[in-house]
């Protein structure tokens, strides 16, 4: 290997930078050139890239958003997208590309692959944690912290005023963060895409324990978690829904974007480090085609067409306890 490029690409995780880092410090150990591609897949395509020295990622660690900077890439998803992307890498003499992403980024490089004799490795970045063959995504513990915070604060006014708040989280499709930063938030409810479909027809269980909780306990605050795409509208829609139903004024937040900002937290920072620098010792060692992810604590290649296929489990054991414990 004599030079290989790194691109970010989806949403932006943080962490990211901390990866980047380490891709060029390893990299830069074994006298290998990088590149970094701006703006994703875009800057492979446009040929927008920069020659990365160590200098260039001294005091990113503990920066949120990427020194790449991020984007989705509707080109590439056109005809002849994979194959002009390719002739890029090839124009540039580039033996390797590194892709720090979500599984859609991943789907990306495959296409890529078809075109490409070089090796091609993913690592995963994104907020979400919706990816197989990692037990942890970078930035997803990040983006848990940032929601707690949050959350801490709406529990907060939410006793003051004894209001019922419905705080929506990111997620796209997923449950992980909102599962994750709603037990540690103490939510009364969670509500995740993989908990089933829910309905304006079927609001019943979620309105049962509410009820349960004013009339019995006498609960001053009580905050339910809602994961994006979990409800028609969102948590805004749920809450007039709710409000509708009850006869008590339920108030939604929509945490959103910020969830994908901030400085990574330490968890972050080492699995960014780790991924990053597990991905060019095995590029070193010939792999392509694979993800760079850590299970167990230990690290592992996974087939970079299988990280979409949402194998993956949110925790058994916390979805279960969260149950048993709603309508109290
Ligand atoms: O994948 C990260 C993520 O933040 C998701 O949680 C969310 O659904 C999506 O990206 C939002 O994307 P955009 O910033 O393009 O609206």
């Amino acid at each position: 290997l004599k030079r290989i490029a790194v691109l970010t690409s989806g949403g932006d995780a943080p962490g990211m930078n901390a990866c980047i880092r380490a891709i060029l410090l390893t990299a830069a150990a074994c006298n290998i050139e990088v590149i970094g591609f701006k703006h994703g897949f875009n800057g492979l395509l446009e040929q927008e890239y920069q020659t990365l020295h160590p200098q260039h990622v001294d005091n990113i660690i503990q920066r949120g958003g990427t020194i790449l900077k991020s984007a989705r890439c509707p080109a590439l998803e056109q005809a002849d997208g994979p194959a002009r992307a390719a002739a890029s890498l090839k124009e540039l003499n580039i033996d390797a590309l590194i892709v720090i992403g979500g599984d859609g980024s991943f789907r990306g490089t495959m296409a890529i692959s078809k075109h490409y004799d070089g090796q091609l490795i993913g690592v995963p970045g994104t907020i979400d944690n919706d990816v197989d063959g990692t037990d942890h995504t970078i930035g997803f513990a990040t983006a848990i912290d940032t929601a707690l915070d949050a959350i801490d604060k709406i529990r907060d006014t939410a006793d003051a005023f004894e209001r019922i708040f419905l705080v929506e989280l990111m997620g796209r499709h997923s449950g992980y963060i909102s599962l994750a930063a709603g037990i540690a938030g103490g939510a009364e409810q969670i509500i995740c895409p993989e908990f089933g479909p829910l309905s304006p027809d079927n609001l019943r269980a979620i309105i049962k324990p509410i009820q349960h909780a004013q009339l019995l306990k006498g609960k001053s605050s009580y905050l339910i978690v809602v994961a994006e795409h979990s409800y028609p509208g969102g948590a805004t829609a749920l809450a007039e829904a709710l409000t509708k139903a009850i006869g008590i004024e339920c108030r939604a937040c929509i945490l959103g974007h910020i969830q994908r900002g901030g400085s990574p937290v330490g968890a972050d920072r080492i699995l960014a480090t780790k991924l990053g620098a597990y991905a060019v010792e095995q590029l070193l060692q010939g792999a392509t085609l694979m993800m760079a992810g850590e299970v167990n604590g230990e690290t592992c290649l996974y087939p970079l067409e299988k990280t979409g296929d949402g194998t993956k489990q949110i925790d058994p054991f916390l979805v279960r306890w969260q149950q048993q414990i709603g309508s109290y």
